[in-house]
């Protein structure tokens, strides 16, 4: 089952009004949306997520709590669009956390894992149409390089592409353990004992299938302008190319335009629109029972005026 990262952190963090609004845009196996549930009264609860595998279970637990919720089968990018439709326009609190969850993973049917062999797969949303298949089978050499790199910061990027092609050509790569060895042949011996060797190249491959870092900025932004002034948003990462956006984001919004930095009188728009409340990483005894957590980040910040 999944374990919740920093979810103590993450709680306090949203420091919660029983009466009024919170978005989970990241449901999974509501660990998080419980204990925010849990602490709502005349308020409500929406959370979102992509996989109806995971809300099928998180409906489940959530109505035994018999608080106020509503869960929502979307990607969490079109969070602007779902509130409108529920007439919804400011939020007391939002909450992200990205990646995928322990049951995604260790479902060998979803082609997550480089553990267990299964159709290359990697969709969250069961029902898009991009697959690992595709990636793996279709997308130019040059296109494998970069997210391999990109996504995947993978230093035998270029082996590893190169490798894929020469045996698509024989016949497509249909597995993930098909996959995995392909990797293992491309990267040298010392490598394959620093970490699993797919490790990175099946990360890269995740995101690119699920869009994961494309929807990242925007996302958050739109999370951002749905705050009400006092609200939080707290982010937690997985993974530095993650945090970096989620670090950009908030430091964009936190800090004074450098063109007016200085001025006797800063105009309105200039003003920042987020305060920057902490980052957190999970305690040692966390570490301790939750391998998962070990490069887990929460980043907090608190809206503080309305963008002009
Ligand atoms: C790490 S898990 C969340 C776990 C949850 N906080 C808990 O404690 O049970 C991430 C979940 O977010 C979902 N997810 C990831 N990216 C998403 C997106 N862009 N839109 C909607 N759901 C997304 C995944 O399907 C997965 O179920």
């Amino acid at each position: 089952m999944h374990k919740s990262v920093l979810l103590d952190e993450t709680i306090k963090s949203l420091n919660i009004d029983p009466n009024k609004i919170y978005i989970d845009a990241t449901l999974g196996y509501a660990g998080h949306s419980r204990e925010v549930l849990k602490r709502i009264d005349k308020g409500l609860l929406i959370a979102f997520d992509q996989d109806k595998q995971a809300i099928r279970y998180s409906q489940k637990e959530l109505d035994k709590l018999k608080k106020p919720f509503q869960i929502v089968h979307s990607n969490f990018s079109n969070l602007n669009n779902e509130l409108n439709r529920l007439k919804i326009d400011k939020v007391a609190g939002i909450m992200f956390d990205l990646g995928v969850s322990s049951p995604q993973l260790d479902e060998g049917s979803r082609g997550f894992s480089y553990h267990s062999d299964a159709k290359l797969d990697m969709r969250m949303n069961q029902e898009d149409k991009l697959t690992a298949y595709e990636v793996v089978n279709n997308y130019e050499e040059k296109d494998l390089v970069r997210i391999f790199l990109d996504y995947g910061e993978e230093r035998y990027a270029k082996s590893i592409a190169k490798n894929i092609v020469l045996a698509r050509k024989k016949k497509p790569i249909s597995r993930t353990l098909e996959l995995v060895e392909i990797i293992k042949s491309s990267v040298p011996q010392k490598y394959k004992r620093e970490s699993h060797p797919a490790q990175k190249v099946f990360q890269a491959i995740r995101i690119e299938v699920n869009r994961e870092l494309e929807i990242l900025e925007q996302s958050l932004k739109d999370a951002i302008s749905r705050l009400e002034i006092g609200g939080r948003i707290s982010v937690i990462t997985f993974h530095s190319l993650e945090d970096k956006i989620c670090k950009k984001v908030f430091k964009e919004l936190s800090q004074i335009d450098e063109i007016v930095k200085g001025l006797p009188n800063i105009p309105k728009q200039y003003l920042p629109v987020l305060k920057l409340i902490g980052k957190y990483k999970p305690s040692l005894k966390e570490l301790e029972e939750n391998n998962r957590s070990r490069s887990a980040k929460l980043r907090v910040a608190e809206k503080i005026r309305e963008k002009e």
